[in-house]
């Protein structure tokens, strides 16, 4: 039964993450993962590797996949998944870390626009690319009125994070919401 339609949600089935594994696999991509590694190395805080970026993507395709599911999710408009676009998502969203160590800019609109940059050359659809980096760019700071994908990118960047076994959560500048999401959910 494919496409699964509910209440607005379309997941489109498919397994593979062909193109995503052609940036995962790609140079730049690697470089950019490595250098914030190097930046992070004396962080005390969480820090932005490929484990937290698997996380999130993962835990972004359970929300989505629970929405489906439990077919809770309806506000009129028709939404359309891949696990590829989802998982894109996950593993691009924190692209844009590094230049905001470099340059001080903010890692949610760099990483959209580094993440377009990479979503194009690897043959994603200009639909899919617009899905993507808006969701990257509203993951840090939710707007009033975030995108369906948008809004579960911020959920799983944060359930993605250790906190309930955090030692220095009263010192997180997250410790706010640290708190909120401190429960192992995923
Ligand atoms: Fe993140």
């Amino acid at each position: 039964m494919l496409p699964l339609n509910l209440q607005g949600i379309i997941l489109l089935w498919g397994d593979r993450l062909e193109r995503l594994n052609i940036i995962l696999q790609s140079a730049i991509y690697k470089n950019i993962v490595a250098e914030i590694t190097e930046y992070e190395k004396d962080r005390e805080f969480c820090r932005h590797t490929m484990q937290h970026f698997v996380d999130t993507a993962r835990i972004c395709y359970i929300l989505i996949l629970e929405d489906i599911m439990k077919a809770a999710y309806s506000d009129g408009k028709r939404s359309i998944f891949t696990k590829e676009v989802i998982y894109a998502a996950g593993m691009l969203h924190d692209i844009g870390r590094l230049e905001q160590y470099q340059t001080g800019a903010d890692h949610a609109v760099k990483g959209a626009e580094i993440a377009g940059d990479m979503l194009s050359k690897a043959h994603f659809s200009p639909g899919e690319i617009e899905l993507i980096t808006t969701a990257i760019r509203e993951h840090r700071r939710l707007p009033e009125n975030p995108t369906y994908l948008g809004e579960r990118l911020y959920k799983a960047d944060k359930l993605s994070r250790p906190c309930y076994g955090c030692s220095v959560i009263d010192e997180c500048r997250k410790k706010d919401l640290a708190k909120e999401f401190q429960d192992l959910k995923y």
